[in-house]
């Protein structure tokens, strides 16, 4: 019982539920404080997943010695706060995405991780999917030869309906894009795990609702992207295109990707997630993958935060570090910040290089 990791989890909205869903999941976790400042949201969770207490405090409940294990699922402007105080008290985290709100945040938490030796992850499930890891052993093999282009999309329509209530995420102080952070973001840490880091980018954003009514009846302008794209260039060579709309009337997680090869092709839609289609030259067409011989199974989004909960506790476990660290989490800052900034420069810009 004693060797089970004690989890505390801070923030019990969307994101934080499925975190205790994932970590009520696990033999070797054991679920120890829910903090909210919404103390009755904190109490609903606490007592559906089974937490031994509840906080309003995130502090309090960072700090308590109880605790071995961080999870960051509030607004992205307190990640940094939180995650720094957490790591200060040798805490482990699990913070969701994007981990700082900006990349100089991200560069600080970096240091700190590395500093007190602690095990450092950024939620970017996304890559979990059994699929894209069966694609990213494909594209190690070789077989499919060099990477010529990325294309990469992201839509949804939870705020297409423009009298839909005004979020935290649609202002700058709280988060530094809008359907970047909220989508594109995904698609930027496929890319970087599939084809690697990208140099320079060239796009345009778009707010199409500029308004929204908050709970109040007060109309409140919205500040952050509802759309956007940006064509961009790998080190590798490879060119990219990519793009995010959280306003596509009719499209609900409408995530795909195809890679090009010099030799081959990867499809994937995260719509059906447990496919992958592949082209070999020398092939009549894609075929369509279900598994492979590792056996993986059948999964939805709620299964993706279980295996992410699940390789946390094993990084944990064996001291290792996340292939999803907060170096992987920084560099996918810097390219959001560049599109931002070649949006409205339009022009290219250069991504910052990493060199933490
Ligand atoms: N990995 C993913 O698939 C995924 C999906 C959605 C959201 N996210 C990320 O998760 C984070 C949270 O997003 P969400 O959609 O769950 O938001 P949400 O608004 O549904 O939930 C945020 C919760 O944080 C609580 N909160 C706010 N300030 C707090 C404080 N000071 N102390 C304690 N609790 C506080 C709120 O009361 C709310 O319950 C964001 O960073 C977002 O980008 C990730």
């Amino acid at each position: 019982m004693d060797n089970k990791v004690k989890v505390c989890l801070i923030g019990s909205g969307f994101v934080g539920k499925k975190h205790a869903a994932a970590y009520r999941n696990q033999s070797d976790a054991k679920l120890q404080v829910v903090c909210d400042t919404n103390e009755d949201s904190a109490k609903l969770v606490a007592e559906e997943y089974g937490f031994e207490r509840v906080e309003t405090n995130w502090y309090k409940a960072v700090v308590a010695e109880d605790v071995d294990l961080v999870c960051v699922c509030v607004p992205n402007n307190l990640h940094f706060e939180i995650v720094s105080e957490a790591i200060k008290h040798r805490k482990h985290i699990s913070c969701e995405k994007p981990l700082g709100l900006n990349s100089s945040e991200s560069e600080k938490l970096v240091l700190l991780a590395k500093e007190k030796g602690i095990v450092a992850d950024c939620c970017y499930n996304i890559i979990r999917i059994p699929a894209i890891t069966y694609a990213k052993k494909i594209i190690s093999s070789g077989d499919l030869g060099k990477i010529v282009c990325f294309r990469g999309k992201y839509d949804n329509d939870r705020l297409a309906d423009p009298n839909i209530t005004f979020e935290w995420r649609m202002l700058k102080k709280n988060s530094i894009g809008g359907s970047l952070c909220d989508l594109a973001i995904n698609i930027l840490a496929v890319s970087q795990f599939l084809v690697g880091d990208i140099v320079s980018v060239c796009g345009m954003t778009d707010i199409i609702h500029l308004k929204r009514k908050d709970s109040n009846g007060n109309l409140i302008d919205v500040e952050n992207d509802d759309i956007a794209q940006f064509i961009c260039s790998y080190q590798n060579g490879a060119m990219g295109y990519i793009s995010s709309n959280r306003v596509a009337p009719g499209s609900k997680q409408d995530m795909q990707f195809e890679i090009q090869f010099t030799k081959g092709a990867i499809r994937f839609s995260m719509e059906r997630m447990n496919e992958i289609q592949i082209y070999k030259s020398g092939e009549n067409g894609f075929s369509t993958v279900i598994s492979d011989k590792q056996g993986w199974f059948c999964i939805g989004y709620e299964e993706l935060k279980t295996l992410d909960a699940q390789v946390m506790l094993n990084n944990i476990k064996n001291k290792a570090c996340p292939d999803t660290d907060f170096r992987f989490a920084t560099k996918i800052d810097y390219v959001i910040e560049s599109a931002l900034e070649s949006a409205i420069k339009r022009t290219w810009i250069n991504v910052k290089s990493y060199s933490l």
